[in-house]
């Protein structure tokens, strides 16, 4: 009988066409008149942000945009964007884009404010306070940022991935409109929504879960493994848009509370050293990292192969348990992501300081089975060797 404390102070805006209530959204939380608009430039160029933008002027607020950021978004970026917030005398940060637009907002809203790098906040030579109000607006379906607590960034001095992670850094409120996906490629579709896949099993199996994230995970998996294919393969498909940005949603709650765990781990040491896209590092390390853990925990992940369908109630959690490995390389296949070994710049030569970055990662101590530098070695050269 553990104990256990679960945390969500984020307010939950979900629907078809919630974006246009925006304005009044922001009004009615009263959080000054100041507005920073934090998105990328691929997010700009699909034209989502303008109509945002002048609906909120029309509203009465005074709003700036930064966009100079990169989809793994680096500290030096948080800097400019604090730059940006300061000149302009912010009140709040709204960030409308994937993760990258909604981590990089969560540390212009403490960096603005504050001062100092994200490092330094990793390192605590820095509190984090007077934090100004996050809101944020997913673009896509994956990250699961809009109601978690952490920033993922990378130091780029270092290519080391560091993570901000604090309750005060959880949005004040996350509004989900299924339409502002409907562009989203098949591509970044298929790799963002692995990382919320991700997002539900770490969080359900990590040392440090409990009983509400295991609730929402089992309900994520389930519904991200039937909505993911059909999105990938009809983007305006307003059900799947629907069901995935609600799947990536419970995945963020699961682990928001929780954590994630080694396949994280290796994900972002290899997105730190190639800027690979964080759902395809996670895709071709998953299988891999699940064979891994299921031999110390098979009733755990059986019970996994459940939720997503690949395997039956009635299968033993051996039988499971191998459905889960194949059920899974299968589903990342029909997704068309990339072996590990076909990513650009992935070099054999590098392993070394992927594990050493692995191993650093704050996330390896609440992996399911306890994970060295040798295991994760064997995980990657599994991975890169498809075997
Ligand atoms: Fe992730």
């Amino acid at each position: 009988m553990n104990s256990y404390g679960y945390f969500c102070n984020t307010r939950i805006e979900m629907g078809i066409g919630t974006a246009k209530q925006l304005p009044d959204l922001l009004q009615s939380l009263q959080i000054g008149s100041s507005i920073l608009l934090v998105s990328d430039p691929g997010v700009v160029r699909a034209g989502l942000i303008a109509p945002i933008q002048t609906s909120l002027e029309a509203a009465g607020f005074r709003v700036s945009l930064f966009d100079s950021l990169s989809q793994n978004p680096r500290d030096t970026e948080c800097l400019a964007g604090a730059k940006i917030f300061n000149e302009n005398k912010v009140d709040a940060v709204v960030a409308i884009g994937g993760g990258s637009a909604m981590d990089t907002g969560k540390a212009i809203a403490l960096l603005g404010p504050n001062g100092g790098t994200p490092t330094d906040y990793v390192e605590g030579r820095r509190a984090y306070t007077n934090i100004a109000p996050i809101i944020c607006v997913p673009t896509t379906a994956g990250t699961g940022s809009e109601v978690t607590r952490s920033s993922v960034i990378t130091e780029e001095a270092t290519h080391r991935k560091i993570t901000l992670k604090h309750a005060s850094l959880r949005p004040i409120l996350a509004v989900l409109d299924p339409e502002l996906t409907l562009t989203v490629p098949p591509f970044v579709t298929a790799a963002t929504g692995v990382d919320a896949l991700v997002h539900a099993i770490e969080g359900y199996t990590c040392r440090v879960t409990n009983p509400i994230s295991q609730a929402l995970g089992a309900r994520a998996m389930e519904t991200i493994v039937s909505a993911l294919p059909i999105a990938y393969r009809d983007g305006q498909n307003q059900k799947a848009r629907y069901d995935m940005l609600e799947g990536s949603l419970l995945a963020g709650l699961c682990f928001g509370s929780a954590d994630v765990a080694a396949v994280h781990c290796l994900a972002e040491a290899l997105g730190g050293l190639y800027d690979t896209p964080h759902g395809v590092a996670n895709a071709v390390f998953l299988p891999h990292v699940l064979r891994f853990n299921a031999v110390v925990n098979r009733s755990m992940h059986a019970d996994l192969a459940r939720y997503m369908k690949f395997a039956k109630d009635s299968d033993t959690d051996q039988a499971a348990v191998e459905k889960l490995i194949v059920g899974i390389e299968a589903f990342t296949k029909a997704l068309e992501i990339p072996n590990l070994k076909d990513l650009p710049g992935v070099r054999e030569e590098d392993f070394p300081k992927i594990v050493e970055l692995a191993v650093q990662n704050g996330s390896t101590p609440s992996n399911v089975r306890p994970i060295t530098a040798t295991d994760y070695l064997q995980i990657l050269e599994r991975a890169y060797l498809g075997v």
